[in-house]
């Protein structure tokens, strides 16, 4: 048997993807079926041809149908921007390809509801990518809080501070389009969200006192393609920016609460994501700008002697042992290394290789779903003025440990 992959999209997230199917498979034992690496497709001819020569794919498509209609592929990465999932997702689910497709699982309800029912009427494999799940460190800190050392869950403090708006000349693009929401919150608090529930332990109950800012109303419209965060050549003709640069709010699992705040024009953070949990018996936290460690405090001993230890991730930790080339202590992991071990999730369960605690499967269309409803919610928290606002019930498999 041989898989053959495509991912739509070459853009930046769409090249961690491309990569990530070379080197899943050299992740743990190689247990996978031989991988067939077919297709990058782009709108943009220079951008596809440009992912699939680096990257080692056969060919590229301009239109995501020519993939769809293959019957050579079986995979499929969706990577393009948000508005754009349900289309593509449903094509290729009514192909009978599998798919995993990026967070947020769209940009509005409707369609992310649409594509729960049509994951759940497909025998595919469908799949979201909520690629934070895959850090060893913010595992590691899940493992401890689930194991009761830490005690009772009291509150948590998500941010996600990053910069790659801070630069008023950076072009407009899809991402600053939408409405209040689809900003800063959809692209970076969709992360967080998640990471604080599975932290926490459970789902994110209602959120309330939800403020949003937009610090650079408008900007610059690039004279070429924009890709990721960049566009080259600005012309002087300004577009509107529609959507958060900042928002805030706080939430509330039900046993225990917490607040959230994020970023994308905060000068001096690449890329941020960090949280702190405060727990009846001690504390943990975690940075990304140190990826390879995690912080833990433990009410123990003289309380002039207590203080935050720093813990180096290695094999006692998820996804390391086996995972990684080298897999011993303090090898240090990065953003990249997230997008292989999800992928490998994904392609184990296409293979039908069960999966185990150091690499569950990849969450669910309906987690998806759960993650833009705390985004919805949110926004009706804002436009309520700042009111209590309840998230639909949920119980996502990564809370559960089902996966
Ligand atoms: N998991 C993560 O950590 C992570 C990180 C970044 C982005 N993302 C997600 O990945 C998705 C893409 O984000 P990005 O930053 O890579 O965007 P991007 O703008 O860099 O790239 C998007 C690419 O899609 C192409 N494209 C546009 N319309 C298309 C179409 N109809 N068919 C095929 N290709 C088309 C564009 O030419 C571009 O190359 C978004 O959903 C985003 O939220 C996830």
């Amino acid at each position: 048997m041989t898989i053959g992959v495509a991912v739509i999209g070459a853009g930046m997230a769409g090249r961690a993807h491309a990569a990530s199917y070379h080197i899943a498979s050299t992740m743990y034992e190689s247990v996978l079926p031989k991988l067939r690496l077919v297709s990058i497709g782009d709108v943009n001819p220079a951008f596809g041809k440009a992912a699939a020569d680096r990257f080692g794919y056969e060919r590229t498509d301009q239109d995501w149908r020519a993939i769809a209609s293959d019957p050579s592929i079986d995979v499929v990465s969706v990577v393009v921007a948000n508005h754009l999932h349900r289309e593509i997702v449903e094509g290729l689910l009514d192909a009978g390809k599998h798919v995993l497709c990026e967070k947020p699982l769209s940009d509005t309800i409707s369609d992310a509801e649409a594509m729960v029912a049509s994951a759940s009427a497909s025998s595919s494999v469908a799949r979201i990518g909520l690629t934070f799940l895959r850090n060893p460190a913010i595992g590691a800190v899940q493992q401890i809080i689930a194991s009761g050392q830490l005690g009772k869950v009291l509150h948590v403090s998500g941010k996600y501070w990053a910069d790659y708006s801070s630069d008023p000349s950076a072009p407009i693009s899809w991402r600053y389009k939408g409405g209040m929401g689809t900003g800063a919150l959809a692209d970076i608090g969709s992360h967080i969200s998640y990471v604080t529930e599975f932290i926490a332990g459970e789902s994110i109950k209602n959120v309330s006192g939800a403020r949003f800012a937009t610090s650079i109303t408008e900007r610059p419209v690039a004279q070429g393609a924009v890709m990721g965060h960049s566009g080259g050549v600005v012309s002087d003709q300004m577009d509107a920016v529609e959507n958060d640069d900042y928002a805030a709010f706080t939430i509330d699992f039900g046993h225990s609460t917490g607040s959230i705040e994020v970023s994308r024009v905060a000068a001096g953070h690449p890329t941020s994501l960090a949280f702190e949990v405060y727990c009846e018996k001690g504390a943990a936290r975690f940075d990304q700008t140190r990826n390879g460690e995690f912080e833990l405090m433990l009410n123990d001993g003289p309380y002039g002697q207590r203080g935050f230890r720093t813990v180096q991730v290695g094999p006692s930790h998820p996804y390391i042992a086996g995972g990684l080339p080298v897999d011993a202590p303090g090898v240090n992991v990065g953003q990249n290394d997230q997008f292989f071990f999800q992928t490998r999730a994904f392609l184990n369960e296409v293979a039908g290789i069960p999966a185990t605690e150091a690499i569950p499967n990849c969450p669910t269309f309906e987690d998806g779903l759960h993650n833009m409803q705390i985004i919805e919610s949110v926004v009706q928290s804002y436009k309520g003025k700042g009111i209590e606002v309840q998230v639909p019930a949920s119980n996502p498999t990564y809370v559960r440990g089902v996966n």
